[in-house]
């Protein structure tokens, strides 16, 4: 595709996510034909983004050792920009790392491959199910009193993998909003922008969870375990210790905002 070289991709890329998200207002915008036409507009634009227009090339990462190695994070992140709008960074994950599962409350969320592969496994909490009742499952291992509190009635909505060529994986406040992100054989990387970004003080403070195995789930074989939209419960859990990101700054050309 010829490329416009006065202005950056990356920089077309943040003015159509501004368009696309100021104002941003979810049941407003649902059945929106003009909101539909600006968030294709910015899909295209970040399906022909490459590691090269944001001059950041693959590396040959050494596996992340863990908690022991803790002076290589198994995740980088490169912020590129941020307002109350939107913010857009790049995610670099080290062979064999898992991003853990997570939410973005009230948030979009576009997610684009630059290299590597990971797969992306997204889930829904489903309405009005703070708690398991009225007939919780039984966990194995079994649930701590306290911890009742902090399960959620989801789905598991699809488990898919995404590489260069692939367009980008979408996420919305009522879909496919919690993930969690395997880095595929060998180290990766992709552009993620988040509308609107997290704001603890505004609700949008990011939340760890783990799926949580019934007695049920054990007894049924291992083809049935992969259906896709199946129900899961969820146990919300501290940020996972073997979990940091370290920082980098971004190589790529500047984007005013
Ligand atoms: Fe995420």
């Amino acid at each position: 595709m010829p490329r416009d070289n006065k202005t950056a991709l990356i920089q077309k890329i943040a003015k159509q996510a501004f368009i696309t998200f100021k104002g941003f207002n979810y049941s407003a915008n649902e059945d929106n034909e003009v909101f539909a036409d600006k968030l294709n507009e910015l899909i295209s634009l970040v399906s022909s983004v490459r590691a090269a227009d944001l001059k950041i090339a693959p590396r040959k990462c050494k596996p992340s050792s863990g908690a022991a190695g803790r002076e290589e994070p198994p995740v980088t992140y490169m912020h590129i920009c941020e307002s109350d709008v939107f913010s857009m960074g790049v995610f670099l994950l080290r062979t064999g790392v898992s991003i853990p599962l997570h939410d973005h409350p009230g948030m979009n969320g576009m997610i684009k491959v630059l290299y590597g592969k990971v797969s992306v496994s997204c889930f829904d909490k489903m309405e009005d199910s703070l708690t398991v009742s009225p007939a919780p499952p039984c966990f194995d291992p079994p649930l701590a009193p306290m911890q009742k509190s902090s399960v959620w009635r989801s789905k598991l909505r699809s488990i898919t993998e995404y590489s260069e060529p692939s367009g980008p994986c979408l996420l919305t406040p009522m879909r496919d909003n919690l993930h969690q992100i395997d880095a595929v054989d060998g180290p990766a990387a992709f552009l993620d922008i988040l509308a609107p970004p997290y704001n603890p003080d505004n609700g949008r403070d990011c939340h760890y969870y783990k799926v949580l195995q019934t007695v049920a789930d054990k007894a049924v074989d291992s083809e049935e375990q992969q259906e896709e939209t199946k129900e899961v419960y969820l146990l919300e859990i501290p940020q996972p210790e073997d979990f940091w990101c370290g920082g980098e700054p971004y190589p790529g050309p500047p984007v005013s905002m």
